[in-house]
């Protein structure tokens, strides 16, 4: 890879998208290269595999069928246009990746790890983030902020219980991965957490 992989993670309503928004704003004021996309999504397939596996008419959905079609929207943005786009050197910033299926489909649905890293094997082809930031906000304090759930998304419906799940699968990735895996507090006031974020990534050398 001869671009740069940055990723997003985190728990409904840690402002998340937010920050994404913020770097977006930070790289293109300082004019540099990036692509940005998120997951599930990203191109034309993979949007129409996120309306599936987020529609609540799919209620009737089975735990293994979520994380194959998970994999199957990432595989397709992956080939699409993340790999293609490392391959010109470029930055690309992913708004939830890999972990997210860890977090949500090994933890929280119990579906272990070894099913999600051999439906995600397929899918990878080895492309690493060069860093993951965790946003790190508790899903109770996180919901109570956000003002409850989006009652459109079978997925934010799931109930405090599976969200306290999601974060404990977080966290123990963060203590697996810590060299890839950054915590950042997201429990800080908007422009804190964007001043966090734009540090660490310099001092990695990721962005200018
Ligand atoms: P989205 O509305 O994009 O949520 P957010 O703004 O929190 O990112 O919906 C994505 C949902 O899909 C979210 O609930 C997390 C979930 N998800 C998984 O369960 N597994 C995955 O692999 C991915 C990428 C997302």
């Amino acid at each position: 890879m001869k671009g740069k992989l940055i990723t997003f993670e985190g728990c409904e309503g840690c402002g998340k998208s937010t920050q994404v928004a913020l770097l977006k704003e930070y790289l293109t004021t300082t004019g540099q290269d990036f692509i940005i996309t998120r997951e599930p999504g990203g191109t034309e397939i993979s949007e129409k595999i996120r309306a599936v596996i987020l529609g609540k008419e799919n209620s009737a959905m089975v735990d293994e069928c979520e994380a194959l079609l998970y994999a199957a929207s990432r595989c397709q943005l992956l080939k699409e246009r993340v790999l293609p786009a490392l391959d010109s050197g470029k930055l690309v910033i992913i708004d939830r990746y890999y972990d997210s299926s860890f977090a949500y489909q090994a933890y929280a649905r119990g579906l272990g790890y070894d099913f999600v890293s051999a439906a995600n094997k397929f899918a990878l082809d080895n492309a690493v983030p060069d860093i993951t930031i965790f946003l790190d906000f508790d899903p109770e304090h996180a919901f109570i902020r956000k003002g409850g759930a989006d009652k459109t998304d079978r997925l934010e419906l799931a109930g405090i219980e599976f969200h306290k799940r999601v974060y404990d699968g977080y966290n123990a990735l963060a203590q697996k991965f810590p060299q890839r895996i950054a915590r950042i507090d997201a429990s800080k006031q908007i422009n804190e957490v964007h001043n966090s974020i734009i540090t660490l990534l310099k001092e990695k050398g990721l962005i200018k």
